[in-house]
């Protein structure tokens, strides 16, 4: 009520504070409450792949055209949501999702729309859609303009900005809540996931004539739970198997006596990859609407295809063979869904990271994500009291149901089912405690000598003289972190330090200062890009940016190989 009485009075200061207030409450509810169920990946994956056969993106003039949209598509079936989003902030393009009561009434939708005469263009069918504005023959009756039911969101992607961040995180009242609310605030969220799953389902149903059982299924972080908003998208496309649900698929293969003619492969099989990926790259760029600015990184050690989708305002990356990076993803899922504190403290980390340059979204000789979040996850096994369990634990609980193979014959199988693995962790440290225990942890470690493994939860004896070595879980010959430079490596030991005594004085006064003042505390002194008088030696030798257009250029033709390799380059 009190919030309704700010929206019809144009309140915003008293929304705020309500807003505030509510989250304020929320939060330590959440704190308090118990875990929530867990849910499979391969069911979390089915179902958003089925929500996104129910929906459709409609471009429209803004918000308020939402009842007049709404009434017009109420007659194809039921909408069970509607999300608003703009593609950036401040500008005109506004869209709406619309989530029907099944995937019949979307094509329904679909099929009805029309392609306007008087602009040219490829006449493709794809769930991105624009509301035509009602021509003076077609007046609208008052009806049209009103409508009981509401968006559900109103700019769904946009982001919260640094200030207002650092104003929400300055509010709360102790540090755990500051790492809760930094993992809320800016994770990826329902609407990130949903418009994710569209842009894989329009990859999919492209395809889907020649090779009806084509899956385009994302992975990485945009489903793994470690995503941020505005995250890009990694997307695995598979012409003729079922990643999921491969066994079914196997059985049919066995049984059937009627067979496919199909089309003898002209080389081995990353060459074949290469040229599909080749032809794949021109399809998406002359025939998918939305699809713009394709490239085809083809020579790297996973050939992939990037592109902006520009109804998504999404960067995806595109491959054909990066099965165990998908079945990676599902073990970062698993280990985000084991602990609740796992996902808040690897974005305090990650952001920790990014502000101190550690990490930098262009590829190379620096710290990635992935990496980052494997030594968060390897801190959390190797502990006294483990939060996690290792891999080899999660390989021995596998059932036959586990078991997955890739074409090149590396074993990703793993207990899948959370009920049957029977790891239960003791440690009931605070997420603030298990933060600054891990800068500590890694002020200590060995990096000249010791390789951290996840699947021993234990550091090994480095098998080679790379700076940084973390085995790579699932091909364990490889090293995930090749990439990092003997530079680098020295900066993330001076920075862990660094952030290791920041916060060491934070944790012994865990509660906001009480002095009415709105300056920063707690975990927003890590985020403190370097102003501080601390002399740091790596001032001297920061990162080069290698700019995305050093790299490729915005046409579709192939790029040669770089020496600095797309993803997994070194691996
Ligand atoms: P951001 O893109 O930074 O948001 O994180 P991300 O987790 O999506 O990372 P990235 O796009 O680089 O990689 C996508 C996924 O591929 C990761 O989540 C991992 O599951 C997997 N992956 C990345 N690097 C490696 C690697 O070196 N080895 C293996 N096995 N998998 C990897
Ligand atoms: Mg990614």
């Amino acid at each position: 009520d009190p919030i309704m009485h700010c929206l019809m009075r144009n309140n915003t200061k008293h929304l705020l504070n309500w807003s505030k207030h509510l989250s304020r409450q929320c939060t330590s509810k959440a704190i308090i409450s118990e875990p929530k169920e867990k849910l499979l990946y391969n069911d979390m994956l089915q179902r958003r792949q089925q929500q996104a056969t129910r929906s459709i993106v409609v471009q429209v003039q803004s918000e308020k055209s939402f009842p007049e949209l709404y009434n017009y598509c109420a007659s194809f079936g039921k909408i069970l949501s509607a999300h608003h989003y703009r593609i950036h902030q401040d500008d005109d393009q506004h869209y709406i999702l619309l989530e029907f009561g099944s995937a019949e009434e979307a094509s329904a939708a679909i099929s009805s729309s029309a392609y306007n005469d008087e602009l040219s263009g490829v006449p493709a069918h794809s769930p991105f859609l624009w509301f035509r504005a009602t021509s003076s023959k077609r007046t609208l009756k008052a009806a049209d303009q009103t409508t009981e039911a509401k968006l559900a969101v109103i700019g769904g992607t946009t982001m919260l900005d640094n200030n207002d961040l650092n104003d929400v995180l300055c509010e709360a009242s102790n540090l755990d809540q500051q790492i809760f609310h930094l993992h809320q605030k800016t994770q990826l969220n329902d609407l990130g996931v949903r418009l994710r799953f569209l842009a894989a389902l329009q990859v999919k149903q492209a395809v889907s004539g020649i090779f009806p059982n084509a899956n385009a299924q994302p992975f990485g972080s945009s489903v793994n739970g470690f995503g941020r908003m505005g995250c890009d998208l990694d997307l695995i496309l598979r012409f003729d198997r079922e990643i999921v649900g491969a066994a079914a698929m196997q059985k049919r293969n066995n049984e059937s006596r009627l067979v496919f003619h199909t089309k003898e492969n002209l080389t081995n099989g990353r060459s074949q990859t290469q040229r599909q990926m080749e032809s794949l790259g021109d399809m998406l760029h002359l025939f998918l609407p939305g699809v713009c600015h394709v490239r085809r990184i083809l020579q790297a050690r996973v050939p992939i295809i990037k592109y902006h989708h520009e109804h998504l305002n999404l960067e995806v990356d595109l491959s054909m063979s990066n099965l165990t990076g998908f079945y990676m993803s599902e073990l970062l899922y698993m280990f985000g869904e084991f602990d609740e504190r796992v996902r808040p403290l690897t974005f305090c980390i990650r952001r920790w990271a990014q502000t101190c340059g550690l990490t930098n979204p262009s590829p190379g000789r620096w710290i990635s994500n992935f990496s980052l979040t494997c030594l968060v996850i390897f801190f959390l096994q190797q502990m006294k009291q483990p939060i996690l369990p290792t891999i080899n634990a999660l390989m021995k609980s596998a059932s036959p149901d586990d078991i997955r193979l890739t074409e090149d014959g590396i074993n990703c199988s793993f207990g899948r089912d959370f009920e049957r693995i029977s790891f239960r962790s003791r440690n009931t440290a605070k997420s603030s405690e298990l933060l600054l225990q891990f800068f500590e942890f890694y002020s200590q470690f060995d990096f000249h000598n010791r390789a951290i493994s996840l699947n021993e939860g234990r550091s090994i004896s480095k098998p080679d003289h790379s700076a940084l070595y973390i085995v790579n879980p699932l091909e364990q010959v490889l090293n995930v972190s090749k990439n990092v430079s003997l530079e680098e490596c020295e900066r993330l030991r001076i920075e862990v330090r660094n952030a290791a005594w920041v916060l060491e004085s934070e944790v012994e006064n865990p509660s906001q200062p009480d002095n009415g003042t709105q300056s920063p505390w707690g975990i927003l002194h890590l985020f403190k890009t370097n102003e501080k008088a601390v002399i740091r030696p790596h001032m001297f030798f920061k990162p080069r940016m290698v700019e995305v257009s050093d790299l490729f250029d915005d046409s579709t033709t192939d790029t040669p190989p770089t020496s600095v390799d797309y993803k997994n380059a070194n691996v």
